[in-house]
């Protein structure tokens, strides 16, 4: 499996050389996004019922994988309903001069409003009730007071916790106009999350995921995150198994009817290599390029799969399994 090259023909049939054409890395390179003010902790009112580890314990870790069916189940589908709704009415509020602090107060009170209390919030300390990742960031970036600009791109990483259990996604988000490689990087990122998720089955195993994202994203030209993948979800945050997105021929943990995990690839229009801002928390391309990521929290049916972190009406930010089925996809190479 190899990574289409800038002198290739690009994937879209244009005739051009990818790196002229979606793969323009001169189109996609922004301005390094710089640390900004964080502002204080938001309150949250005491008739909300947080997560162990708030108040000083140190978070469950699992190492068992979260199965849920019946009632469990059913508490399950409103946390993943509920950061469904709170990353649409978030997403709706993306626009240039719009800061991340604002998106995180926005979520912040949606989340309250719903009974539910936002995951990160204290977090192993992580200050804030979401997270935005703006351009060459990949993951877990900091809401502070820096406006969006117009054409930047950013992932809103939204997880709740209400009766008792966790549900998470994330969606990238264009600001204004956006280039076409950026629109082009978001497309391929939210297929490659959904195709990932239509590779889950009973009788299969854990790493169909990461062998039908890693290499629909090669043949678009672009990269895949090797050391951040996703989890298990439930009334534990972060459990088993570790989901990866890139191939693992030695995954062979079987699906089983019932368990509950995130798919969340994080795409890079360059090298997939990274650091780690001096917060501790926020991680960026070494080669500051731009990097989109989407994740839904899914179950094994006894057929197939489902999501569960879609609104009361079937839809996300983060898309559907129909768009998989309906075959609109980005143009296959
Ligand atoms: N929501 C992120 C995930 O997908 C986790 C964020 S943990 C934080 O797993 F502490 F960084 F916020
Ligand atoms: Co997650
Ligand atoms: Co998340």
């Amino acid at each position: 499996m190899n990574r289409l090259r800038g002198n290739a023909q690009c994937w879209c049939g244009s005739g051009r050389k990818f790196k002229r054409c979606h793969g323009d890395q001169r189109a996609m390179r922004r301005r390094p996004v710089q640390p900004g003010r964080v502002g204080p902790l938001l309150a949250v009112p005491s008739s909300i019922t947080p997560p162990d580890y708030v108040n000083g314990q140190l978070p469950v870790t699992s190492s068992s994988f979260q199965v849920h069916s019946g009632e469990s189940l059913e508490r399950l589908r409103v946390a993943c309903r509920v950061a469904a709704e709170v990353l649409e009415t978030v997403g709706r509020e993306v626009a240039p001069g719009v800061t991340t602090d604002y998106l995180d107060q926005v979520a912040h009170e949606a989340f309250i409003s719903r009974g539910a209390y936002p995951s990160t919030l204290t977090y192993k300390g992580y200050p804030k009730s979401i997270c935005t990742s703006v351009n060459e960031v990949i993951c877990h970036g900091i809401p502070d007071d820096r406006p969006l600009q117009e054409g930047d791109i950013v992932n809103v990483d939204v997880t709740g916790y209400v009766e008792g259990m966790h549900g998470d996604t994330s969606a990238t988000f264009g600001v204004g106009e956006i280039s076409p490689s950026l629109q082009a990087l978001i497309d391929v990122t939210r297929d490659a999350t959904l195709l990932g998720i239509a590779a889950v089955a009973p009788g299969r195993t854990l790493n169909a995921i990461g062998a039908a994202i890693q290499p629909y994203a090669f043949a678009h030209g672009f990269g895949v995150v090797v050391d951040y993948g996703g989890h298990g979800i439930g009334s534990v945050f972060h459990a088993a198994p570790h989901v990866n997105h890139t191939v693992h021929d030695w995954d062979t943990t079987p699906f089983e009817p019932g368990m509950t995990f995130t798919v969340e690839p994080m795409i890079t229009a360059g090298s997939p290599n990274h650091h780690m801002w001096s917060d501790g928390w926020t991680v960026a391309a070494n080669d500051l390029l731009p990097t989109a990521q989407f994740e839904h929290t899914v179950i094994v049916t006894d057929a197939a799969v489902e999501i569960l972190t879609l609104t009361a009406q079937g839809s996300s930010p983060a898309g559907t399994l129909a768009l998989v089925a309906g075959e609109t996809l980005t143009p296959k190479p």
